[in-house]
């Protein structure tokens, strides 16, 4: 016998599994989980995970799952409509969530499209390079050559002062996506994340954050505009990956992952001309979203 359950904080830990791993342990610890779970003959067959904030009114859905034998029987759907409904109830206003492009996408979609959610709009790019494709990019004699004319410092992004950082913050020449002072700084790399200084000024910066044991994610890039298409880039990872190497060990390192705004023009270019050849996988994520009339 199927049957759709709203889970109590206790029960959530036994759906677990029905989520990626990168999210259990924010799913347990956020204050206001809405987890719908479908059962069958009391064994939980899917599950939907989501988060909601109730100063914000806003709730993010982290997965939606169903076990392979029970998919394409409406389950899926079932469960997102039940979550809408607990959610309107404690006066949701938005929803949203974000999905990668990949088997599933269009199955997503089209379940989102059922339930009148707006049309999903690209988020970002995701460029996989396995660490043998660097090596052979660090090892192309353009790249042996490149170096930063010696004016240009390249020095842990905490080792800062904090007057530099206040003269950027005040001056403000990026754009707020690129932004160097990012939501979790907790999470930055300190030993591969730089910043470009000239006569004591930043003019640039790449920060990077550990997607997980072996992935390093190059998340926030940017160079002023006279320095950009003239290999900063490059000589920027190429000092990253040293010092990776240095401070974790050469076995460390096995993926890094650039990470791109679809309509960041600079980074597109950066990726395609410097990296293309040597890229083993392109990942697309999209986000939607929808709104509840009040
Ligand atoms: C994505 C996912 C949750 C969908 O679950 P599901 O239970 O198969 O979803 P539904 O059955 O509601 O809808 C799926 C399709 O089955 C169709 N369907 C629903 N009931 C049906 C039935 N009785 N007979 C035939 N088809 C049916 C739906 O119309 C829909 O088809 P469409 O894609 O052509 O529109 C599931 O495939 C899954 O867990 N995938 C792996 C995890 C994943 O990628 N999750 C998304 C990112 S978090």
């Amino acid at each position: 016998m199927f049957s759709i359950q709203v889970l109590d904080k206790k029960q959530i830990s036994s759906c677990l599994h029905m989520t990626f791993p990168r999210y259990r342990f924010a799913i347990e610890k956020s204050p206001c989980p809405v987890v719908v779970a479908m059962m069958f003959y009391g064994k939980p067959i899917g599950c939907v995970f989501a988060k909601f904030n109730p100063e914000k009114k806003h709730a993010f859905i982290y997965s939606l799952f169903v076990q392979k034998r029970y998919q394409k029987k409406g389950i899926g759907s079932s469960l997102l409509k039940r979550l809408e409904e607990e959610l309107q109830k404690k006066d949701c206003q938005e929803i949203s969530t974000v999905y990668t492009e990949g088997d599933f996408s269009k199955t997503i979609e089209s379940i989102l499209k059922k339930q009148n959610w707006e049309k999903p709009t690209s988020l970002e790019v995701l460029y996989e390079l396995p660490r043998k494709s660097l090596s052979r990019l660090l090892s192309t004699s353009w790249v042996k050559k490149l170096s930063l004319p010696s004016y240009f410092q390249v020095t842990p992004w905490t080792n800062l002062s904090e007057e530099q950082v206040n003269e950027l913050e005040n001056e403000k020449p990026y754009p707020d996506d690129l932004s160097p002072f990012v939501k979790s700084p907790e999470l930055m790399d300190e030993a591969t994340s730089l910043a470009l200084v000239r006569d004591g000024k930043i003019c640039g910066w790449m920060l990077t954050f550990w997607q997980n044991e072996n992935a390093l994610v190059f998340n926030c890039f940017f160079v002023r505009e006279e320095l950009q298409k003239v290999g900063v880039g490059v000589a920027f990872l190429k000092e990253s990956i040293q010092l990776c190497d240095e401070v974790y060990g050469k076995d460390r390192l096995k993926k890094i992952i650039a990470k791109s705004l679809p309509e960041n023009a600079s980074m597109i270019y950066f990726v395609e001309n410097r990296l293309g050849p040597y890229l083993d996988k392109i990942i697309r994520n999209y986000q939607a979203k929808k709104t509840y009339l009040m």
